[in-house]
């Protein structure tokens, strides 16, 4: 029997909705980036946030599932529309409704639940479950970051997900850096991850200190393009001594990463010696860059030369840097595993991996879904 649900994202600074069929096939997907709200601010504003979501997300789902009556109604699969519209958020108003009609389609809605910004994630919920008691549908609450590592499943050419383990799973973004052992599906162990900074995080922070703007990780990777990397100039790459007091339950220590310590040796650098001019930046951004890219690639090679892994999934914000994308391809073929990267309209924060994982049979489900308490620091288990 096939499972057509609707998934709603709203963690951090994305509001976003979309209609999967059987976890995999997208047959509408919306994002509404809020970057352009808190660009002024140099990073994500909580309240900007939250509002934006309230303001948003009623239009968003509306557009999503009207663009899968669309997309259900054509047989020939041609017409399925997967759409990221960036800059341009759908209205609300009376002609943009749906009808009970256009829900007929829907068997569940499912929503993120957690981790992430406490204000963001409770107006997705609360849509969710508003939805869900209006509609008679059942409503599954769903983990981001397990979202994230679905989301390699989404790309066309990705295996079938049963094929894939044992997997090892990288999830980079603007709050998580998290090397997860992935046996079977459901079922995670967090062997790695970062003790202070997240990846995505050391990337804004750095851009912000080079002039570079936000968000800073495609700029970085921009302006890296320009230069090589300066022999003469090497950035610490996050190594976290053994008996580090935050290594604790399966963490492994050689997995880890600390960050921190790299922003504060780009600020140190800075003070000493002014970049001078874009070509000076340019060189910086891909030495810093490499030592982010490097710390990241060579925990997974640890991971995967001490394990017994078929692939390596790859998601969240982070994983569209192209050099990490190189270095990964690298690592995985030297260890022979299948490297499963997510598309890149899937790499970021959107809610096409929300509906998809539920579509697994993941997520929390029946009437104790409909209790459900936003989650900030929902841990992966
Ligand atoms: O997954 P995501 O959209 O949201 C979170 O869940 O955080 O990730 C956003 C992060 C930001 O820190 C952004 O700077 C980073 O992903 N990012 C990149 C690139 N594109 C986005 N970092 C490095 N290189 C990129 N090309
Ligand atoms: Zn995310």
């Amino acid at each position: 029997m096939t499972m057509t649900i609707l998934g709603i994202e709203t963690s951090c600074d994305e509001t976003a909705a979309a209609v999967v069929r059987d976890s995999r096939e997208v047959i509408s997907s919306v994002v509404y980036s809020q970057v352009s709200l808190h660009q002024p601010y140099g990073g994500v504003v909580p309240e900007i946030a939250s509002r934006s979501h309230v303001e948003k997300l009623p239009g968003v789902i509306s557009e999503a599932v009207r663009r899968s009556v669309l997309g259900v109604q054509c047989s020939d699969g041609k017409s399925k529309v997967a759409d990221v519209c960036q800059d341009a958020p759908p209205t609300t108003d009376h002609r943009t409704l749906n009808t009970l009609a256009d829900w007929s389609t829907i068997d569940a809605i499912a929503v993120t639940y957690g981790p992430g910004l406490a204000s963001s994630l409770i107006v997705g919920l609360a849509a969710a479950k508003g939805l869900a008691l209006r509609l008679h549908k059942p409503l599954i609450g769903i983990n981001h970051i397990e979202a994230h590592i679905h989301s390699v499943f989404l790309s066309a050419g990705a295996p079938m997900p049963e094929e894939s383990y044992p997997l090892l799973a990288l999830v980079v973004s603007g709050g998580h850096t998290l090397l997860v052992d992935v046996p079977r599906p459901g079922a995670y162990c967090v062997i790695g991850q970062t003790l202070d900074d997240a990846a995505g995080e050391a990337f804004d922070k750095a851009a912000q200190l080079l002039g570079l703007g936000y968000p800073g990780g495609p700029a970085i990777d921009r302006a890296a393009r320009l230069a090589a990397p300066r022999q003469d100039l090497k950035f610490p790459q996050g190594r976290v001594r053994v008996g580090h007091h935050l290594v604790t339950c399966n963490l492994r220590p050689e997995l880890c990463v600390s960050f921190s310590g790299l922003k504060t040796s780009l600020m140190v650098h800075l003070r000493n010696h002014p970049a001078q001019g874009p070509g000076d930046v340019s060189a910086i951004a891909a030495s810093y860059q490499e030592a982010i890219v490097s710390a990241l690639a060579e925990r997974c090679d640890r991971a995967l030369r001490s394990g017994n892994y078929r692939c390596l999934a790859v998601g969240g914000g982070v994983s569209l840097n192209a050099r990490l994308r190189v270095r990964l391809l690298e690592v995985a073929e030297h260890r022979h595993v299948r490297l499963l990267l997510a598309e890149p309209k899937y790499c970021g924060d959107n809610a096409a991996m929300i509906a998809g994982l539920a579509g697994t049979g993941c997520g929390v489900r029946g009437p104790v879904a409909l209790a459900l308490d936003a989650t900030p620091s929902l841990a992966l288990q």
